[in-house]
């Protein structure tokens, strides 16, 4: 079902799967954290992702790169002169905002590819339509291109620093590209391979808005597979294949993905598709595939002076490898798991919020619930709780109603509650109640671990 963004907001912050950072401070503009149960999902995603990439394929191999690299890896990579938005700001009350975003607004698009001059034309042509978002005026500045890099004076104890800055990455791949020659020489690996990792990026992002969609301090998972030239479209169009099922596999609604495709490139760049999903703000870019041909290395070896060409053993020759690359942000992910699995449905009379996660996704596998706070029952059920955790995360609950309980496990995803009742005292079985069918079974206290290994089998 669709739901709105100001619900998943809500629940997020009420369950204590994302809050906003600083808020004791008043907040501070698109930076999040993420909660007990944020954490957890968070987590899961990346286990799941890092399975897909990693464990389940004998051609990629993991990376765990420094988020500060030397300041001329982000001249090679184009991001200290190009990597940037357009920005206008607002005269009257000095809002700053991403001149495509307000073109976006009245349903005019800008591509991200387009020139400075470019930009300032279309928004100059659609001005008297464009209202400043927050005070309404239309009487804007020129629009000019803003670098998002952050910048760090990490090692430099100048008072000049910012000359001479070290910069937060603004991605992770190019960890993984200053690394290809380290990767290759102490694995045995050969062409095609890839390289994946996980890990914080920083941008300046001009506006904050959509919640976790656009952060500036944010996760990304990527992975970069070099290929023979030759190679690079064939193995392109295998990894699109992939990458969507990846998220059919996560459990998302194939109706609320598509694929977008870049008119405009940028001059390396062979192929460029977006995986979209339906965001309560419309498809937005999850995921980005592109076919970026011998650009990355070229640029490294050019601004570094080593070799980064590989050499094949069986044709003798040496070539600068093509890569393809998948890189999405793990918040991203982590919003459209969360909408895609969030359902109201009508329970006798009353409104059921339930998170349909699949179970390898949800926070916590299994509630323990005492029907009573009586000692009596409370005791087995931390018994049946501390039988249950080495295998799975597990919540333990006995406050409030037994209903509120289930009311408050459906809304953040658990698939199985657990429930003690005075029964259960004399004939050692509990009551499992499935989140989805609401079905409810009695099983033997001695069989319980079975029980779930066989439902839960894909769950750590
Ligand atoms: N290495 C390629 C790269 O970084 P990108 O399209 O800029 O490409 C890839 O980013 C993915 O990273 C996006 O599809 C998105 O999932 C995530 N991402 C990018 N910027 C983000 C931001 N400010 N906040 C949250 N996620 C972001």
């Amino acid at each position: 079902m669709s739901v709105t963004l100001e619900t998943m907001v809500q629940l997020a912050k009420k369950r204590g799967f994302v809050f906003p950072s600083s808020e004791i401070y008043g907040g501070f503009s698109a930076i999040y954290d993420y909660g007990s149960l944020g954490v957890e999902l968070a987590s899961n995603i990346k286990n799941f992702w890092w399975k897909t990439m990693v464990q389940m394929r004998e051609d990629i191999v993991g990376l765990d790169s420094s988020i500060f690299m030397h300041p001329r890896v982000w001249e090679a990579s184009g991001h200290v002169s190009g990597f940037s938005d357009p920005l206008a700001e607002c005269k009257k009350c000095h809002t700053r905002s991403r001149v495509d975003h307000l073109l976006e607004d009245i349903g005019v698009s800008a591509d991200e590819k387009m020139s400075e001059q470019e930009i300032q034309n279309l928004f100059n042509d659609h001005i008297a339509q464009i209202n400043c978002t927050k005070c309404g005026s239309s009487d804007f500045s020129q629009a000019h291109k803003f670098n998002l890099l952050v910048k760090a004076n990490l090692g430099n104890f100048t008072n000049d620093w910012t000359k001479e800055p070290a910069y937060l990455r603004g991605e992770t791949c190019q960890g993984i590209y200053i690394n290809f020659k380290n990767v290759l020489d102490s694995t045995h690996i050969k062409i095609p391979f890839g390289i994946a990792q996980i890990g914080k990026a920083f941008r300046n992002e001009i506006t904050a808005r959509q919640f976790i969609f656009r952060t500036r301090e944010f996760e990304q998972m990527e992975m970069q597979y070099f290929t023979r030239p030759e190679d690079e479209m064939v193995l392109y169009e295998v990894l699109r294949e992939a990458r969507f099922q990846y998220y059919i596999d996560l459990g998302i609604d194939p109706k609320n993905l598509q694929w977008h495709k870049h008119d405009r490139l940028v001059f390396y760049a062979k192929q460029a598709y977006d995986i979209e999903y339906n965001f309560p703000f419309g498809f937005k870019e999850l995921e980005g595939i592109h076919a970026r041909g011998d650009y990355d290395l070229s640029q490294h070896m050019k601004f570094s002076g080593q070799d980064l060409t590989y050499f094949d053993e069986e044709k003798k020759e040496h070539y600068t490898p093509h890569i393809i690359e998948s890189s999405v942000g793990v918040g991203r992910t982590l919003l459209a798991v969360l909408c895609d699995a969030y359902y109201e449905e009508e329970v006798r009379g009353e409104t059921r919020v339930v998170l349909k996660l699949k179970p390898m996704l949800a926070p916590f596998k299994i509630a323990v619930l005492p029907l009573s706070k009586k000692l009596e029952l409370t005791s087995v059920a931390r018994e049946i709780a501390s039988l249950l955790r080495p295998y799975w995360m597990i919540d333990y609950d006995e406050t409030q109603s037994i209903g509120k309980r289930y009311r408050r496990q459906d809304e953040i995803g658990t698939p199985y509650c657990v429930t003690i009742d005075f029964e259960s005292l004399n004939d050692k079985c509990i009551t499992i109640r499935d989140r989805d069918t609401m079905q409810q079974d009695r099983i033997h206290k001695d069989e319980l671990v079975s029980y779930f290994k066989e439902k839960l089998s894909m769950c750590h």
